[in-house]
């Protein structure tokens, strides 16, 4: 069953007396306070998607703006299914890799499209200590903990609700990530704010409020290919990555701890380049990474406001996405672990090195790295953090 919330612009007929059209405009004002519309042409709508393995109901939602740009989520994991943008010829396409089923985002994602926490990315062996205590996390990754463990936030059904708003449309995901959930201290209450603006941003506003000192790390894990969903390698696809500096990393992808110039290095993006040749570098890192799989130290000029932090582009259908960040790091990683065992939602199998993660984030392990940004939460205090997505075509 299809909940649409349309712009309800319609004229009241005649239906054969005055009070008749009264009760019919009343009718649609009354419509309007329940649906997300608004009279720009943007729109949002809710329909049934499936139910996890344990029974619990999955909805997606469909996002469109004046310029009919397209995002499609679902409750499970906040996640991107599906993000239709033009080329510069006209042509539509998602730009990102997912499945066609839930039953295939519950049992092999590699985190597609979702939102990603208590921490995302690496804890080292899985344990941190936060006020003299130590916390032990599950190991879901080699040694380490990833993404916030065995049933991370991609994992869970999110509650949500559609927003009102002039000029986007707007979703609201939410959930209470308990006390001990995963191995992390705090009842954390957190808010996801999946914007789609007619200025063909795609706009994510994360919040967050714990009552006991706890770690956060958010951040959405979408897997772009600007040529489209299944449309092969990208690497002819160019990136620009704002950062002089990288994390360098071990070969379980924890950080050294260091913060290495990219000068002289394939990690050196600060020139638009191809990512075909720095991926098939010989460098160390590209070997621990089997790929790029390191975090970007983003340029800023402070600490709080949306900066520029990464461009990608596709030369053969002008897509182009900005992204604009207010984290201090950029996790990007090449799909180096895509091997022909996923059937995807463009009907072909995925590959290595069809799609890039581009993650506005802290660093990785950042709980046991004094020298990288805190990424602690005190009760009292709210995290916040956004990202923005922008399309255009060249
Ligand atoms: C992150 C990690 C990668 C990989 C992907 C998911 O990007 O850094 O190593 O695990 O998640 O497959």
């Amino acid at each position: 069953m299809k909940t649409t919330y349309r712009p309800l612009v319609q004229r009241a007929y005649n239906l054969g007396g005055v009070i008749k059209s009264l009760l019919l405009i009343a009718l649609i004002v009354g419509l309007m306070t329940t649906t997300s519309a608004r009279a720009a042409g943007g729109s949002i709508s809710k329909s049934a998607y499936g139910k996890t393995a344990d029974g619990i109901a999955v909805d997606e939602y469909t996002m469109t703006n004046a310029n009919k740009i397209e995002v499609k989520i679902i409750t499970y994991g906040g996640t991107v299914t599906s993000l239709k943008v033009p080329d510069r010829n006209g042509n539509w396409a998602s730009i990102v890799l997912g499945f066609d089923k839930l039953s295939d985002y519950e049992t092999m994602s590699p985190y597609f499209g979702a939102i990603i926490g208590r921490y995302g990315n690496r804890i080292a062996k899985g344990k941190f200590t936060l006020d003299g205590k130590e916390y032990t996390l599950a190991v879901n990754n080699g040694k380490n903990t990833l993404h916030g463990g065995k049933k991370g936030f991609d994992k869970q059904v999110w509650d949500a609700k559609p927003i009102e708003g002039f000029g986007s449309e707007a979703l609201e995901l939410s959930r209470i990530s308990k006390d001990g959930e995963e191995g992390y201290p705090g009842n954390l209450t957190v808010k996801v704010v999946y914007t789609l603006t007619d200025k063909n941003e795609l706009k994510i506003d994360y919040t967050a409020t714990t009552d006991k000192d706890t770690v956060i790390n958010l951040t959405h894990h979408s897997y772009f290919n600007m040529a489209g969903n299944g449309s092969g390698s990208i690497d002819n696809q160019i990136l620009m990555i704002n950062a002089d500096k990288y994390v360098p990393i071990d070969d379980g992808g924890i950080p050294t701890g260091d913060m290495t110039p990219v000068d002289g290095t394939p990690f050196d993006f600060r020139s638009a380049k191809q990512i075909g040749p720095a991926v098939r570098s010989s460098d160390p890192q590209i070997i621990n990474g089997r790929g790029i799989d390191h975090s970007f130290v983003l340029n800023r000029t402070d600490d709080k406001s949306l900066q520029m932090a990464a461009r990608l582009y596709d030369p053969a259908s002008g897509r182009t996405m900005d992204i604009w960040a207010t984290e201090p790091g950029l996790e990007v990683y090449t799909g180096n672990f895509l091997d022909g065992t996923l059937h995807g939602s463009s009907g072909g199998m995925y590959r290595q090195g069809e799609a890039i993660c581009l993650e506005p984030q802290h660093f990785p392990d950042s709980p046991n790295q004094p020298k990288f940004p805190s990424t602690t939460l005190k009760p009292g205090d709210t995290y916040t953090t956004s990202t923005v997505f922008k399309f255009t075509t060249n």
